[in-house]
């Protein structure tokens, strides 16, 4: 197999890939960083610089498991860099002189219209491609900055501006998921002159509640507070933060036939959640131009690229794709609002006898959680379908079985003239399966169906 190329241009600026670091600890010094070059990311969102240098509070991380599965999702008290603001500009200036090809993106973060200047004329003189404004850290002790500013826009207008005029470097936004309509905060900050935004930065949360201190966790001397939660947990809420935007006609408007229109209309960096390749495919396909990573490289090293990297590559190539933009945002027309959604037809589960473990979790999630629809086969042990079927698929999301339920029998809604459904119809004819779709248990049930 030939490797595929997966270069591409970020907001003019040429990528060896899309996968990025994005800013937190694991982009915090040069040597970090020059490390996950190594690795091969593409770039690496350096962790954020303000001239308000933090006090950190310790222990800060918390996780939360479902039946012993650790890092479902990951909690973090941490502000902004620690460290004093010259020496993360040294770094990021002898990252810029020293990894050309790879791209160092200065994260910043003012807390008034002169101190955005001032730190976007550092970027200037550290040579930065592009640089991210962090309008979104939860967990600020200082209200003028992050989260709260993020939800305000007129203040991430006016600190946008503050950067637009300041230097030409693209200024990407990036954005807070607390909050009611993120298109209208990005909008604020194209409005003010950013290029793009990203999203996610981290979700407000409680992850647990120990019962010795009667707090939430971590404890720090006895109390807790509300701050991000991201890793796996959280990618569904950054793929529908990442669409929004994307579908936004309002916004895409904003950029077209301005200073940042490169042709591909509003790039936008994917955030949140993202541990593998098939992760990154998702926000790709729903329009991001650019990926960025934190909680997974937590969890498990700079090494997930390469699984990252192999399987986009293999994937393109299965596919017949030769290039990320002929990929990129190619799930976004499917994405369609409920009122829109064919509701003319039910798919009926078919079971496997065969595969079956007699475990008996698809008719007690169907009985108590469904339509009970499923009969119990006593002296089989094995589940029979009755006519009370609506074809909502509970069951196949219980089995524990690979393969075991798959999409079964199509039945049509047949309406009387006032369109009301009066019987079922079966027509397969109608909708065709995939060539091979039921062997790959990964595919989504819509991809079960051309
Ligand atoms: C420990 C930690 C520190 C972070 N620090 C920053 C930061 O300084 N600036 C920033 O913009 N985002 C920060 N983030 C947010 C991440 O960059 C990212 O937006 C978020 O964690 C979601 O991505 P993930 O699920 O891949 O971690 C931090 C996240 C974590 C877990
Ligand atoms: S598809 Fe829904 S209603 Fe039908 S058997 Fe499965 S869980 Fe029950
Ligand atoms: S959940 Fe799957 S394995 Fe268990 S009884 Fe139902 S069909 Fe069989």
């Amino acid at each position: 197999m030939a490797k595929k190329d997966l270069s591409i241009k970020y907001l003019g600026v040429d990528c060896l890939n899309p996968f990025f670091l994005s800013s937190s600890p694991v982009g915090g010094n040069y040597d970090m960083v020059a490390k996950c070059y190594e690795t091969g990311w593409g770039g690496c969102f350096f962790k954020t610089v303000g001239i308000f240098v933090a006090d950190e509070c310790s222990p800060r991380f918390d996780q939360t498991n479902k039946e012993g599965l650790p890092w479902v999702g990951f909690k973090n008290m941490e502000q902004i860099s620690d460290k004093p603001t010259e020496v993360n500009f040294e770094y990021i200036y002898r990252l810029v002189r020293d990894y050309p090809e790879h791209i160092t993106v200065a994260s910043i973060m003012g807390s008034s219209v002169s101190e955005w200047k001032q730190l976007a004329k550092m970027c200037d003189e550290a040579g930065v491609k592009l640089i991210e404004g962090n309008f979104s850290c939860p967990q600020m002790t200082s209200h003028d900055m992050g989260s709260d500013v993020g939800t305000n826009n007129e203040l991430v207008e006016s600190y946008s501006r503050a950067v637009a005029e300041t230097t030409d470097i693209p200024f990407i936004a990036k954005m807070t998921p607390n909050c009611k309509n993120m298109e209208e905060h990005a909008m604020a900050a194209i409005r003010g002159g950013a290029a793009a935004v990203s999203a996610i930065n981290t979700i407000k949360s409680i992850t647990n509640v120990d019962f010795e201190n009667l707090t939430g966790m971590p404890v720090v001397d006895g109390k807790s507070s509300i701050s991000g939660y991201s890793g796996a947990a959280v990618k569904p809420i950054a793929l529908r933060f990442c669409t929004q935007v994307n579908q936004c006609e309002e916004l895409q408007k904003m950029v077209k036939g301005g200073k940042y229109d490169f042709g591909y209309g509003h790039e936008m960096s994917g955030i949140g959640g993202i541990e593998t390749w098939r992760d990154c495919a998702e926000f790709l396909a729903v329009g991001c131009r650019n990926i960025q990573v934190t909680t997974a490289i937590m969890q498990y090293g700079y090494r997930i690229v390469e699984d990252m990297i192999s399987g986009m590559q293999y994937f393109m190539d299965e596919r017949g794709y030769n290039s990320l933009d002929e990929f990129i945002g190619c799930a976004l027309p499917k994405l369609i609002p409920a009122e829109e959604l064919n509701r003319e037809y039910k798919v009926l589960p078919k079971f496997d006898d065969k595969k079956c473990i007699g475990c008996g979790r698809c008719y007690v999630s169907c009985y108590d959680a469904a339509h009970q629809a499923i009969d119990w086969n006593e002296k089989k042990r094995r589940p029979e379908l009755n006519d009370n079927c609506v074809g909502c698929h509970l069951c196949l999301n219980v089995c524990p079985v690979q393969e075991c339920i798959t999409p079964g029998e199509i039945k049509w809604k047949v309406r009387d003239k006032d369109g009301n459904a009066v019987r079922e119809a079966k027509n397969p004819a109608k909708i065709k399966f995939k060539k091979n779709a039921k062997k790959d248990k990964s595919l989504s049930l819509k991809e079960h169906y051309e």
